[in-house]
């Protein structure tokens, strides 16, 4: 078996109420996913749930449900919510998978038996409501709690540590000699100057937090919520037939993802994660293989944040946009090609209903839509049926070979934006030649000639849909459907325009 193409999203925090930033990641792996897959690559697209944690411990409690019953019924919901938006993936895993679980003691054993990790003692102001340690830069004057405005706890436990600070000079190294391991570029810049800034070593165990992995020598202790979630990216791929002494549950599942061996999938191609999580993955899980002699991933890539009408989405801010009622009211594959055509990929961007209108009206209606409408409504008038090839030799057919070399190279550097913008301006340039050539007055003087406009069309319009498909699945189907050789019907608008509200 030749190894497939492994892409990953981060699993996502059952704590937190989805909203469109979340999507956004799941969204435009599933773009990459979905072309790859056109290409002929065996994608394997890898997401899931981040089940533990003295967070998600107390939100379970304040609910009144066990922590059991909570994650699972918010893994569901996740679940439920890629299935609105179209989302392709072909595993999901969750940190309370008993699978992940049994890898993620067996890293832990291992790391501690060749002493990459060593039991120690931390001490420091620590919030007895936020569970969490403050260190002075983030402090209230006054030594307060920034939440809560509280004194803090003078407190020292019992921890493990991994030895990050030991795999400084490697990290260096290997971000030197592969140079497209972190990207975008200038995010790469701060992940290492962070490393060159000094890394300390990382306490990776926790003696106050209940809901999690137990270490398993030490069971007082349980792992680190990020040393545990990272895990899953080679727990769900059957690291378990190498690092667990059990291999069963392991096998078994490498067998349901029709895979023989881990390294069917491992190395990762490509894990694509939010800006603010890039070190974690960019430093601690790099960091991590290095212990574990395992390779590293291809890429890593950081994308930028949305916020709303310029502001970071909060609860209290009642600026949520759920992506689920969104696309509800404006269809899944409108909302899934906004998110990337507004904002280049990388880069941060802002929300707001009427850009979205906007943008739908004028590159969906009044472009896209448009072009397909009147190009059939004119071949149903002029010819009986559409053929199975249509307007090759063309200009248009040579223009759109050329436009599809181009979007292999945007789809390497995932500058989804760039891809969207090309396909709409050859929509563009579609809707101009109509224009300039009037199918319509060409058919009362010289049927022939009109017809080949109009093949012409609809050969670019094939190509729209077929470049159209991984943002928007359903709507590129249906384009197909209405394109496809055989008799032309009436259909109703693809995108109804939408009106601005008075
Ligand atoms: O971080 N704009 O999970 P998560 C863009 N469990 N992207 C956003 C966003 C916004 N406003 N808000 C969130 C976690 N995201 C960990 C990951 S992986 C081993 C563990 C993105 O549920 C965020 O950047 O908080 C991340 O890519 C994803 O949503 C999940 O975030
Ligand atoms: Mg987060």
């Amino acid at each position: 078996m030749s190894k497939k193409f492994f892409i990953t999203t981060p699993i996502y925090y059952v704590n937190s109420v989805p909203h469109i930033g979340h999507a956004y990641t799941t969204i435009a792996l599933d773009i990459l996913a979905r072309y790859k897959r056109q290409q002929g690559t065996d994608v394997h697209f890898l997401t899931g749930t981040d089940e533990h944690g003295a967070n998600i411990e107390k939100s379970a409690a304040a609910k009144g449900v066990s922590p059991k019953e909570w994650t699972d019924d918010v893994s569901a919901q996740y679940r439920a919510m890629w299935k609105e938006l179209n989302i392709s993936y072909d595993d999901f895993i969750r940190t309370t998978d008993s699978m992940h679980e049994h890898v993620v003691q067996a890293v832990f054993e291992k790391l501690l038996k060749q002493g990459d990790i060593y039991k120690g003692s931390y001490s420091g102001q620590y919030c007895l409501s936020c569970e969490q340690y403050y260190d002075e830069s983030e402090m209230l004057e006054g030594g307060l709690c920034p939440v809560h405005k509280r004194p803090l706890t003078q407190v020292h436990e019992e921890t493990y540590f991994f030895k990050l600070s030991k795999y400084q000079d490697a990290l260096l190294k290997f971000y030197a000699e592969h140079p497209d391991f972190l990207s975008p570029r200038f995010r790469a810049n701060e992940i290492i100057n962070f490393v060159k800034g000094g890394l300390r070593d990382l306490s990776v165990s926790r003696t106050k937090v209940k809901w999690g992995v137990p270490v398993l020598s030490n069971p007082a202790h349980t792992v680190y919520v990020w040393f545990d979630a990272l895990i899953n990216y080679i727990s769900a791929t059957g690291a378990g037939t190498v690092l667990c002494e059990d291999k069963t549950e392991h096998a078994r599942h490498l067998e349901k993802l029709g895979a023989e061996k881990f390294e069917d999938f491992w190395p990762a191609d490509l894990h694509l994660v939010g800006k603010e999580i890039f070190r974690f993955h960019a430093v601690i899980w790099p960091a991590m293989l290095m212990a574990l002699g395992l390779p590293l991933p291809k890429k890593v890539f950081a994308h930028g944040w949305w916020t709303v009408d310029g502001e970071k989405m909060s609860k209290s801010l009642g600026n949520v946009i759920n992506p689920v009622e969104l696309a509800h009211q404006y269809g899944t594959d409108p909302v899934r090609a906004f998110l990337f055509r507004e904002v280049p990929f990388g880069q941060d961007g802002d929300f707001s209903i009427t850009s979205f209108k906007n943008r739908y009206n004028s590159d969906l209606a009044n472009n896209i839509g448009n072009l397909l409408s009147r190009t059939l409504n004119m071949a149903a008038k002029n010819m009986a049926q559409l053929p199975e090839t249509a307007g090759e030799n063309t200009p248009t057919h040579a223009r759109a070979l050329e436009i599809e070399k181009t979007l292999d190279a945007y789809y390497q550097d995932l500058a989804f934006d760039k891809v969207l913008e090309s396909v709409y301006a050859f929509a563009g340039d579609l809707n101009k030649l109509v224009d300039e050539k009037k199918p319509w007055e060409l058919a009362k003087t010289d049927k022939d000639a009109a017809c080949a406009v109009l093949l012409e069309l609809v050969g670019g319009l094939r190509y729209i849909a077929q470049w159209l498909a991984p943002f928007m699945p359903s709507v590129a189907q249906e384009m197909q459907r209405r394109l496809s050789a055989g008799p032309i019907q009436k259909y109703p608008p693809l995108f109804p325009r939408l009106e601005e509200k008075k």
